[in-house]
């Protein structure tokens, strides 16, 4: 499975803040956006990763995230001139996709929980079709809903419906299979002007490809799109890491835990952070 991290887009929302740097490389609490829908990507198992984003923030995530190397990870990376939507992901990214199964993540998107690694392993394993998730929230109508049938099956999906028909909304983590390339270049704009994720799930939903699974409560889904959730993701992430000592999608953690690196290289990314990340590391290093 490759994994596709979409980091463009205007951050419209988040102006000033966004005007001269990218939403996806903004701090939240102590890291970069990006880390932690990275994190998320390499707890799945995921190492071949492209980075979409901006020609204006290219060269940003560039000097941060490198050729991936330094994590036992393979990063590419590839423009997208305009934010022409989500489902574009699969267009630019096209010929890194070469019609094998793909991950993509949000850029803004955070997740925390337990038992979540193991439920992005199992759909990493996807060769046919689709998966994607629901996840109860207060504001469905800001996100993709998804109607069950009295069986918990998915009948419907819509975007940001006015009225919508569950509290099930579609978080930014979505798995496919070699088609969805082809099934992207194949949609039609919607009328705001965007290749909407939705309409790409309920292509697979149509052929009934698409397999939809409830994250359930005890995970934390934030998106930090806004200045109340980017400060609100901000204290999730100091709340929890300084009652366990125990960091939130530390990349380094997360490569050498899953034998992308060894001992002494995490020691050697250690050296480079004078301060308590690298500490950190250090200590995990010796446990
Ligand atoms: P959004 O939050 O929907 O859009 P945005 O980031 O441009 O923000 P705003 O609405 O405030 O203008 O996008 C979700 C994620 O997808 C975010 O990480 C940006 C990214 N994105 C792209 O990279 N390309 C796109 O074409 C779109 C629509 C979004």
């Amino acid at each position: 499975m490759k994994g596709i991290i979409l980091a463009g887009g205007r951050g419209t929302r988040l102006n000033p803040l966004t005007l001269s740097l990218s939403k996806q490389l903004l701090p939240v609490y102590d890291k970069p956006m990006v880390y932690y829908p990275l994190s998320m990507l390499m707890l799945a198992g995921v190492r071949e990763i492209l980075v979409i984003s901006t020609p204006e923030a290219m060269p940003a995530f560039q000097a941060l995230l490198g050729d991936g190397r330094q994590w036992g990870l393979e990063f590419s990376y590839k423009i997208q001139d305009e934010p022409r939507g989500l489902a574009d992901a699969f267009i630019v990214g096209r010929e890194f996709v070469g019609g094998k199964p793909v991950c993509l993540i949000l850029g803004d998107n955070i997740f925390f929980g337990h038992g979540l690694g193991e439920q992005l392993k199992a759909a990493a394993g996807l060769e046919r079709g689709a998966v994607v998730f629901a996840y109860e929230v207060k504001d469905p109508e800001r996100y993709g809903v998804v109607e069950f049938d009295k069986d918990m099956r998915a009948v419907n999906i819509e975007e940001k419906p006015a009225r919508p028909r569950s509290h099930y909304a579609v978080p930014g983590i979505y798995f496919y299979d070699g088609k969805v390339s082809e099934i992207a270049a194949a949609m039609k704009p919607s009328a705001r002007g965007e290749l909407e994720i939705t309409d790409l799930n309920r292509e697979y939903l149509k052929r009934r490809e698409l397999r939809v699974e409830i994250i359930g409560r005890g995970v934390a889904w934030l998106d930090a799109g806004t200045h109340e959730s980017l400060l609100q993701a901000a204290n999730f992430v100091q709340a929890v890491q300084d009652r366990q000592g125990l960091m939130i999608a530390c990349p380094e953690e997360i490569a050498y835990h899953q034998g992308y690196i060894g001992r002494d290289d995490l020691v050697r990314l250690a050296k480079n952070a004078p301060n308590a990340y690298g500490e950190y590391l250090r200590r995990i290093a010796e446990e």
